[in-house]
């Protein structure tokens, strides 16, 4: 066992955790912390993703003791009084279906925005790229995208179609 004392949307927590538990269980099972699904056991579906001191992680890939000291942000934390500028965004565009895939989602477009506040339609495709979606086709999730993205440089929600791909056109990301 091994102690960890990590903030977790806010509020610290100290425990003991036997050294191989993976942080994604720590936050679900020990903590409680159910918004931040598991979707595979192989690293690669990216619906575990979460923020860890700012930069998106998925939960999976870390072990609760690398964790250790760290600042956490769950889906669970990421509104603050009011929903996320890309929560709205995936909410106005109908960026979800079953929405299994949408913390991961939200969560790392939150970190792309940070590194690239003016994505192209291209740029969001490859950001996104370690996040899979089985439901939508990821159309309305680059448009979600890309209108948080003009949102959150104040130049109110993304109106426009894509540069690149015709609306209709089934493209993975
Ligand atoms: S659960 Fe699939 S990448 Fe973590
Ligand atoms: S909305 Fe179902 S997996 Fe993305």
């Amino acid at each position: 066992m091994a102690s960890v004392r990590m903030k977790v949307d806010g509020v610290v927590y100290e425990d003991e955790v036997p050294a191989r538990r993976l942080l994604v269980h720590h936050l679900r099972d020990g903590l409680g912390r159910v918004g931040t699904p598991v979707g595979c056991d192989t690293s690669n579906c990216g619906s575990c993703t979460l923020l860890i001191d700012g930069d998106s992680v998925k939960s999976c890939s870390v072990l609760a003791v690398q964790a250790d000291g760290t600042d956490i942000t769950t889906i669970q934390g990421l509104a603050n009084g009011e929903w996320h500028p890309v929560q709205k965004a995936f909410q106005e565009h109908h960026g979800l279906q079953c929405g299994y895939c949408t913390p991961g989602m939200i969560l790392a477009t939150v970190d792309l925005l940070k590194r690239n506040p003016s994505p192209t339609e291209d740029e969001v495709r490859h950001g996104l790229e370690g996040n899979l979606c089985r439901c939508t086709g990821y159309q309305n999730i680059v448009k979600a995208v890309l209108s948080a993205a003009s949102e959150m440089r104040g130049e109110g929600a993304h109106k426009g179609s894509f540069q690149d791909a015709p609306e209709q056109q089934e493209v993975s990301a």
